[in-house]
C-alpha cells in the first residue's frame, strides 16, 4: 500500500505508549503521520517523542501562533483520522460536538467522506458508563468506526473491557479503513462449532476449527468492509483485530444471530458455523431421567443420551434480518460425494434455505486442518461459478461476488 496521510489524535490515557508504537509502525510502513495531542495526553507522552517518531511537531493549541487554521487544514490534509487512545472524556466531548479545543474543532470539521476511527482506552466502569455507551452509539451513527477494545486487566488493576487494542491491530484496522472497495459492505461471518451440554462438564461437539470463517473475516476486513465475526469460543481468533463476538451452545448462537441481524443492518451473512444438528434432550441413567447441563454424571454409570433435533438456523437468517435484501451465503459439506450427489445436496440446500450462494466442499478433498480446502461456489441456479483451490481463493472469490464483481465462470 502506498503511504497515506494519517492524522493521529492522542488523548490523556496511560495507553499513549501503545499509540506511540502504532505510530512508529505506521511511519515504517510508509505513511505520513501528523499528531495532535490533548493537554492531558502530554502528561503521558512527551511532544519530543511524537515529533521524533513522525518528523513533524505535535499540534495541541487551537490558538497557537502560526497554527490558527490547523483545525481545518489538518482535517483536510488527512486521508484518515484516528483518535487513539480515545479517553471517555474525549469520546463524550466528541459526541456532544464541542469545539473549544483543537481536538474538538478538528472533529467538528471532519470530512465524513473520509474514515474517522476511535480506539478507546479506559477503565471498565468508564467504558460501560451510560454516557460513554450513548456517545459511542451516537458517533457510530454519524459514521465513525470503533477499534474494538480488549478485555483483561487494565492499568488501574481492574479486570474487564476497555483496554486499548494492540499496536498491530491498530495498524491493521487503519490500513483496512483506508482500503476502498467498490462497494463497502457490512458483513456478518459465523464460524466454528457449537457445543451442546451433556452434564455440567461434558459436551457434544464437532471438529470445526473456525479457520475458514477467520480467514474470510480477515480478508473482507483487509478489503475495507465492516466485518463482525461471530465465532465459537474455541475457534481461532482473528489476528488483525476487528469486531468479534463468541458463542458456545446452539442457543447462544441463535440468540446472538437474532440480536445482531435484528439490531443492525447487514448486507451479507456468511454462515460458516458448524451448528449441531442435535441437542441433548434428556439423560437416561440408572433407571432415571435427568435434564442436560447439570452437575457431573458418575463416571461408573453408562448413560444413554436422548437427542432432539435443533432447528436449522440458516433457514431463518433472512427473516430475522432488519435488511430484507440480506445476501445469505451458506456452506455445504459432503463426504466423498460424486459430482451428481454434490449437486443434489446443494440444490436441496438452496430449496430449503433460500440462500443466495452456497459454498460446497467435500471432506475427502481436504488434506488437513489449515491445508487444502477446495471449494466451489454455487449460484441459486445450481451452476458452479468458481472453483477455488484454497481458503484464500475462496475469500477472494466470495468478496468479488458480494461486491458485484463476479469472477470468471467455470464448470
Ligand atoms: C494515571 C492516569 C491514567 C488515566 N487513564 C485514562 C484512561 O486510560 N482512559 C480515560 O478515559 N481516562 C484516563 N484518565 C483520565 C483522563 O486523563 C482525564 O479524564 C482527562 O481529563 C482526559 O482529557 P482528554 O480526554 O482531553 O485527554 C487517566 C488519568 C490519570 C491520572
Amino acid at each position: 500500500m502506498s503511504g497515506s496521510n494519517l492524522l493521529f489524535i492522542l488523548s490523556g490515557s496511560i495507553a499513549c505508549y501503545k499509540a506511540c508504537e502504532a505510530i512508529s509502525r505506521l511511519v515504517q510502513r510508509g505513511h505520513r503521520v501528523r499528531t495532535v495531542a490533548t493537554e492531558a495526553a502530554l502528561h503521558f507522552v512527551g511532544s519530543a517523542s511524537l515529533e521524533g517518531l513522525t518528523g513533524t511537531p505535535v499540534a495541541t493549541d487551537l490558538f497557537a501562533a502560526g497554527g490558527a487554521l490547523d483545525h481545518i487544514t489538518l482535517a483536510r490534509w488527512a486521508d484518515l483520522t484516528i483518535v487513539c487512545p480515545a479517553t471517555a472524556h474525549t469520546l463524550n466531548r466528541a459526541a456532544a460536538g464541542l469545539g473549544d479545543d483543537l481536538v474538538g474543532a478538528l472533529l467538528l470539521a471532519h470530512d465524513w467522506k473520509k474514515p474517522l476511527l476511535f480506539a478507546p482506552a479506559m477503565n471498565p466502569a468508564m467504558w460501560s458508563h451510560p454516557a460513554t455507551v450513548a456517545s459511542v452509539e451516537r458517533l457510530r451513527g454519524w459514521g465513525a468506526r470503533f477499534v474494538p477494545v480488549g478485555s483483561g486487566r487494565t492499568a488501574c488493576g481492574e479486570v474487564g473491557e476497555g483496554r486499548l487494542a494492540e499496536p498491530v491491530q491498530l495498524v491493521a484496522m487503519i490500513e483496512a479503513a483506508l482500503a476502498r472497495p467498490a462497494r463497502r459492505l457490512r458483513v456478518l461471518v459465523t464460524g466454528g462449532g457449537t457445543v451442546e451440554p451433556v452434564d455440567g462438564v461434558r459436551v457434544l461437539a464437532n471438529t470445526s476449527t473456525g479457520a475458514t470463517a477467520t480467514q474470510l473475516a480477515a480478508h473482507f476486513t483487509r478489503c475495507g468492509h465492516d466485518v463482525t465475526l461471530l465465532r465459537a469460543h474455541s475457534a481461532c481468533a482473528r489476528e488483525a483485530g476487528g469486531r468479534e463476538e463468541t458463542f458456545g451452545t446452539f442457543a447462544e448462537l441463535d440468540t446472538a444471530l437474532t440480536r445482531l441481524l435484528g439490531g443492525e443492518t447487514f448486507d451479507a451473512v456468511v454462515h460458516a458455523a458448524a451448528v449441531s444438528d442435535f441437542a441433548v434432550d434428556a439423560i437416561l441413567v440408572d433407571g432415571g431421567v435427568q435434564p442436560p447441563g447439570n452437575a457431573k454424571l458418575d463416571s461408573d454409570a453408562v448413560p444413554q443420551l436422548r437427542l432432539r433435533r435443533n432447528p436449522k438456523l440458516l433457514d431463518t437468517l433472512r427473516t430475522r434480518s432488519r435488511n430484507p435484501a440480506l445476501c445469505v451465503v451458506a456452506f455445504k459439506l459432503t463426504r466423498s460425494a460424486t459430482a451428481a450427489e454434490a449437486q443434489a445436496a446443494v440444490a436441496t440446500l438452496f430449496a430449503r434455505s433460500g440462500a443466495d450462494l452456497v459454498v460446497h466442499n467435500d471432506l475427502a478433498a481436504r488434506t488437513s486442518v489449515g491445508g487444502a480446502f477446495p471449494a466451489d461456489i454455487w449460484h441459486r441456479g445450481g451452476r458452479v461459478v468458481t472453483p477455488c483451490a484454497d481458503r484464500t481463493a475462496l475469500a477472494e472469490a466470495l468478496e468479488k461476488l458480494l461486491t458485484g464483481d463476479p469472477p470468471v465462470a467455470g464448470n
